[in-house]
């Protein structure tokens, strides 16, 4: 057995050479959750926990039965009417909660906005019928491209109100990006800004949606959010303001029962191939499993100030910004903008002004805010703080401490989170009333999920490293890929067994049980929690006329978790220049979106590939972050990746 010895207190113990933070009585006994026992509930029959769980939201129909397994197919719920605006909006205006700020929205100039609950109802109804208005019907998709602005929760809302199934795309993303999720998704109607702000500057939403439009001859409408009252074009019959369509409309709209398994959203995430995926969402298990993960894991009570960073345009946006806090009537903060701008304590001068008690973030940012300084925070009052989360990348030991110590003051809980866009809500997190935290571990699932690390082979690994999975189907996971059924069969539940999914990531069991995330073991990169697939990078990347072929891989990164490098063969009558490179990381980030830019690119006269022609990015990643070379023997030409290494250890 390990070592274990206090050194602070209640807080601060040594288990196998690691530290470790054991919870704090003092917040135990204020948790929502203080002991094992929903563990306990779950273990002995977890259909049943789920179906007790479900009865905290409120049904029209409940549900006949609690889950249908027809492997790799299931469903939860069935038989159940629900409607999730109501869940998030109709049900808490019935109470006090109705004067209860539900946002508190600041935009990246400074501009503040709070909307009661009650406010929020009757955005949401009103918009509810405009899209109405515009021929929108249960089951039409509707696309969402806009910054964070409160009007981003509200047209979510709408469409799950009448339940129209919204696909949100990220504002950074390029129109040709756009115009594929949109083409994939036949959405009906796109929903947008004259524009958003960024680090002082003006994202152009509206053009880029105009670009995008030009190749999508179904959508027939255009709404668009006056946001920075910059000109736009405006087309006649396709595009409307917002604010006038919403003036004109009624102030109730009937929420539409759907069935607990209609889809809620779609959200197109980075697979393996070139082509995005549109992972879909049901209705009834998704936002069970956003309702009850955000109460357990954020310890959410009424007095609480949530603040998730996350963009709508990303599943935390969804499910921890719009979802999951809105079910469970909280107070939350919403913010346009980035952490440095105007200054690098935009952050801590929000968290001091409204009181923040739970803060949400990302292991990029926090490891962003360790380079600029302790100092910075310091100078602002955190102490309303009481709880800390991460999410999106593995988090190093030392960025936690820094968090846990500079950001939390030492008296507040970090909780790692691992989930996915495919699972829809937490799935790994340590409970903050009960779990003995361990920098840099999940810890471990989360009560009625069933987890594993598996072998090649599908062995179950007690302690050491191998394969996430999940070995039994939880509400909020994904129903399938839109449009393409087959790849969901492929991609995640045929690597063992079609019960058994496959999430893609390594992870290890250390002697406690705790999980470990490794990262990714597929071709998907994961560049500031963002997921880009090496496939798009490179489909990007042989779309220049003077590119021959490309390989990319992603590489560590101090602050972003990774970076990309392009390795790349120019046409034959192509030379290798720097201004080569710098017009090859643009044309990335015209076609994908900046986040997808490579932070370099390696000209090679050839790339190392098997004797069947796959290019062998294993290889290219040694190479990349300065590795002796993994085997070498199924290559083609053993030469080629000898030539480029050496060639990448001059240039350093
Ligand atoms: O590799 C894992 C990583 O992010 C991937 C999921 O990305 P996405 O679908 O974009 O969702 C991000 C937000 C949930 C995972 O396959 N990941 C996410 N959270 C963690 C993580 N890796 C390690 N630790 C985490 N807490």
């Amino acid at each position: 057995m390990a070592e274990k010895s206090t050194t602070t207190g209640t807080v601060d113990v040594l288990l196998h050479e690691e530290r470790a933070f054991k919870p704090d009585p003092n917040f135990t006994a204020k948790s929502v959750v203080r002991d094992d026992s929903l563990y306990r509930e779950a273990a002995k029959d977890r259909e049943l926990f789920w179906a007790r769980c479900a009865q905290e939201l409120d049904w029209f129909e409940a549900p006949k039965s609690t889950l249908v397994w027809d492997p790799p197919n299931y469903r939860w719920f069935e038989g159940g009417k629900i409607n999730v605006s109501y869940n998030c909006l109709d049900r808490h205006i019935q109470s006090a909660t109705r004067n209860k700020a539900a946002i508190i929205w600041e935009g990246e100039p400074g501009e503040k906005r709070t909307l009661t609950y009650w406010d929020l109802y009757r955005e949401v109804n009103r918009f509810a019928n405009v899209l109405k208005g515009l021929g929108v019907k249960k089951g039409d998709r509707v696309a969402v491209y806009l910054p964070m602005v409160p009007e981003a929760i509200v047209s979510l809302l709408a469409c799950a109100r009448i339940g129209a199934i919204h696909t949100v795309i990220f504002g950074g993303f390029s129109a040709d990006s756009l115009r594929d999720r949109i083409k994939d998704a036949e959405a009906k109607v796109v929903i947008t800004a004259d524009g958003g702000y960024r680090r002082g500057g003006i994202v152009q939403l509206k053009s880029t949606v105009d670009k995008a439009l030009k190749e999508c001859p179904g959508v027939q409408d255009v709404v668009v959010v006056r946001r920075t009252r910059r000109d736009v074009d405006m087309s006649d019959k396709r595009d409307h303001w917002y604010h006038e369509l919403i003036s004109h409309a009624d102030a109730f709209c009937e929420p539409e029962p759907m069935d607990a398994e209609d889809t809620l959203f779609i959200l197109y995430t980075s697979g393996t191939t070139g082509k995005p995926k549109g992972i879909m969402h049901s209705t009834g298990g998704y936002l069970l499993g956003a309702m009850m993960t955000t109460k357990w894991v954020f310890d959410l009570k009424p007095e609480d100030v949530y603040w998730c960073t996350a963009d709508v345009g990303w599943i935390t946006g969804h499910t921890y910004v719009t979802y999951g806090p809105l079910a469970n009537a909280a107070t939350q903060v919403i913010f346009e903008g980035t952490p440095d701008w105007p200054e690098r304590d935009r952050w801590w001068k929000i968290i001091e002004r409204y009181g923040v008690t739970v803060l949400y973030s990302t292991p990029t940012a926090i490891r962003s805010f360790m380079k600029w300084g302790r100092q910075i925070p310091q100078n602002c009052d955190l102490s309303s703080l009481r709880l800390l989360g991460t999410v999106g990348e593995p988090i190093n030991p030392e960025a936690w401490i820094w968090y846990h110590t500079n950001i939390g003051g030492g008296r507040c809980p970090v909780v790692d989170t691992w989930w996915q866009t495919e699972t829809g809500s937490i799935v790994i997190s340590p409970l903050p009333g009960v779990t003995t935290l361990k920098p840099g571990s999940a810890t471990r699932p989360l009560p009625g999920i069933e987890a594993a690390v598996l072998s090649d082979t599908g062995e179950e690994v007690k302690h050491g490293g191998g394969y996430l999975a999940l070995t039994a189907p939880s509400p909020s996971m994904l129903r399938g890929i839109w449009g393409d059924q087959e790849r969901y069969r492929d991609t995640y539940w045929s690597k063992w067994d079609l019960k058994t999914y496959f999430s893609g990531d390594g992870a290890r069991r250390d002697e406690d049980g705790d999980f470990w995330f490794l990262g990714r073991v597929d071709d998907v990169m994961n560049i500031s929690g963002h997921r880009i697939g090496s496939m798009e990078v490179e489909s990007a990347l042989v779309d220049h006329d003077k590119v021959a072929e490309a390989a990319v891989v992603g590489v560590h990164d101090e602050i972003r978790g990774q970076a990309i490098v392009g390795f790349v063969t120019l046409k034959h009558d192509q030379e290798p220049s720097e201004e080569m490179e710098q017009i090859l990381r643009k044309h990335v980030a015209d076609v994908i979106g900046p986040i997808a830019r490579p932070s370099r690119i390696i000209f090679t006269g050839d790339l190392p590939k098997t004797r069947s022609g796959k290019i062998m990015r294993r290889l290219l990643r040694d190479i990349a972050e300065g590795r002796v070379l993994g085997d070498v023997t199924t290559l083609a030409d053993a030469s080629v990746v000898e030539e480029l290494k050496q060639k990448y250890d001059e240039e350093g």
